[in-house]
């Protein structure tokens, strides 16, 4: 394969966290950046994989050669991931899909009146399950942040999700996983698992994607 491991794979991921509206000008979200998703879109273009990228609201630009579809909400994410995935060969979730949307958006900005409001929430779709769940589906690999028991949690989400390779990372060490500009993973599939000390995020992008590769061509 040489420097082009991925080449003539379609891979499509989904990255950035969601944003969930609660009326017009309010909604709910998470802190993450989307920076390891983009440095796995930029290196899968670079070893040769034709790269769709799901992005929700991130101040990112877009890594050369890679096709982008913007989205906000889960729901979004999860049209948009499903209308590509039947082409696909891999599918990486590394979006913090937000697990809670609200149960009805209103339709005009909330007043504020009473000393305490509630809002009502409702389960999202997991899209990382649901591409899992397809009979022909891609490789599927997901990404799990724990802060304890990491190789537990990772094997328990990698079995209950039915994916194929998972990677995790402890996000109670500082200076690792959101925001930050380097990561560290634990990647666990069926049949193996291998540490990816830390580093850039662009530099574990490409041992990852090295790492799909190589369980995916030998399965
Ligand atoms: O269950 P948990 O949220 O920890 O799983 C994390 C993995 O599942 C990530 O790969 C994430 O992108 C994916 N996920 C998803 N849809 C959801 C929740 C998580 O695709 N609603």
């Amino acid at each position: 394969f040489g420097d082009k491991p991925l080449k003539g794979q379609k891979l499509l991921l989904t990255a950035g966290p969601t944003r969930e509206a609660i009326d017009p000008v309010r909604y709910i979200s998470n802190h993450s950046s989307g920076k390891m998703g983009f440095a796995i879109a930029a290196r899968a273009a670079e070893m040769g994989a034709k790269v769709t990228l799901v992005a929700g609201p991130v101040n990112l630009p877009t890594p050369i050669g890679v096709n982008r579809i913007d989205v906000q909400s889960a729901k979004q994410m999860l049209d948009a991931v499903m209308a590509e995935v039947a082409t696909q060969d891999i599918f990486i979730g590394c979006a913090a899909v937000a697990d809670y949307r609200l149960d009805k958006i209103a339709e005009a900005k909330i007043k504020k009146s009473a000393e305490s409001m509630q809002l009502a929430l409702v389960r999202n779709p997991d899209i990382l399950a649901t591409v899992a769940a397809q009979d022909a589906r891609p490789f599927t690999v997901g990404f799990a942040a724990e802060t304890h028991d990491v190789e537990h949690y990772a094997k328990d989400k990698m079995q209950r999700k039915k994916l194929d390779m998972i990677a995790a990372n402890d996000v109670s060490i500082s200076g690792q996983g959101f925001n930050a500009d380097t990561n560290a993973l634990k990647v666990f599939w069926p049949q193996g698992c291998e540490e990816l000390p830390a580093t850039d995020k662009y530099t574990l992008a490409g041992q990852l994607l090295g790492l799909i590769a190589r369980v995916k061509e030998a399965r």
